[in-house]
């Protein structure tokens, strides 16, 4: 495949953004991806730096990455309250939230292989293609994690396509690398790095409940998605009848960490493994998170449910 450089997805001259750290992201420009074809053509134009993450032979045009994932416009609904057993403010969650990540990347695929009973590969391959991903696309999978889905993405959309595995945490990214995924992008769901109507797909699985705000995360994927585009997102949802509530909390909160500590994996991924589940037992109703995806602009607004916990949310941008 033809090494394609930076410049030539974006033209020189419109790239002050990406190469100035100091501007705030509010007054930045952010530049369209190219149409796909583009991608695999010979460059014409000369090599210039650019704050990408580089992965394989393509580079991705991305702003410069921040440690600020506080959304451009406020609209706060946050995906559960405040757990101050963990953290005292925002800033703190983020830090934590991104060590545990962190730390935890090399052990993440066999915690979450028993986490869904090894049917997490199989049940996320089936939501893409229920979803529409297929060859040509553009997708974006934001809070990629170690990149299972992106990975089961690269194949649907083809060589035509194109898929962008985004995550702030560093080492989890490294791993969507490890598994293959060409294009890593380090960031934040509240605000990607990336210019207006840049996918057709956008794909996040089980990181809702890190975000910061639900309703600016959701205006940023409708402003990233091409009219028409699809989104899909995947969750884990406290059942509603008591007996499975206390199943899976056992499960999640004891028996998975419990697990992890034996195994002598340290303390990141047991404690991960507990707000884990404290996140899912104090997150918004699955209503609420529908509301938000309307309230953002979203039609066709759907939700699937598998054993009532597994929740399955699309939606798609309206077309005009
Ligand atoms: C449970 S993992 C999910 C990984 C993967 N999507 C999967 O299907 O297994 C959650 C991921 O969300 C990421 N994350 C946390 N906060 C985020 C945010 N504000 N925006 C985007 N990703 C975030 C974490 O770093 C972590 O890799």
């Amino acid at each position: 495949m033809n090494q394609v450089r930076s410049t030539d997805i974006l033209p020189p001259h419109r790239f002050h953004c990406a190469d100035l750290v100091t501007i705030p992201y509010a007054t930045c420009t952010f530049h369209s991806l190219p149409p796909v074809a583009h991608l695999s053509r010979t460059p014409q134009h000369p090599a210039r730096p650019f704050p990408a993450e580089r992965s394989g032979s393509l580079r991705v045009p991305v702003a410069p990455a921040t440690d600020d994932p506080s959304p451009v416009v406020a609209g706060p609904l946050p995906p559960h309250p405040p757990l101050r057993e963990y953290y005292s403010d925002e800033a703190g969650r983020t830090r934590r939230v991104r060590q545990w990540f962190d730390a935890a990347a090399g052990d993440y695929d066999w915690i979450n292989a028993v986490m869904s009973f090894g049917s997490g590969r199989r049940y996320r391959r089936e939501a893409l293609r229920r979803a529409g991903v297929g060859p040509g696309q553009r997708v974006l999978d934001v809070g990629s994690g170690t990149g299972m889905i992106a990975a089961l993405a690269q194949p649907l959309v083809g060589n035509g396509g194109l898929v962008v595995a985004l995550d702030p945490s560093q080492g989890m990214l490294a791993r969507a690398r490890d598994r293959g995924v060409r294009r890593t992008v380090p960031g934040w769901a509240e605000r990607l790095p990336f210019a207006d109507a840049s996918f057709d797909r956008l794909t996040m699985g089980y990181a809702l409940r890190h975000v910061a705000d639900l309703a600016a995360t959701f205006r940023e994927f409708r402003r990233v998605l091409r009219a028409g585009g699809g989104l899909l997102l995947l969750e884990i949802t406290r059942p509603r009848n008591a007996l499975g509530h206390a199943a899976l909390r056992f499960y999640l909160r004891s028996l998975v960490p419990l697990a992890t500590r034996t195994c002598g994996r340290g303390r990141a991924p047991a404690q991960l493994m507990r707000y884990y589940w404290d996140t899912i037992e104090h997150c918004v109703s699955p209503e609420t998170i529908l509301a938000a995806l309307r309230q953002a602009g979203f039609q066709a607004v759907q939700r699937r449910t598998v054993f009532g916990v597994f929740s399955e949310y699309t939606a798609q941008n309206p077309t005009c």
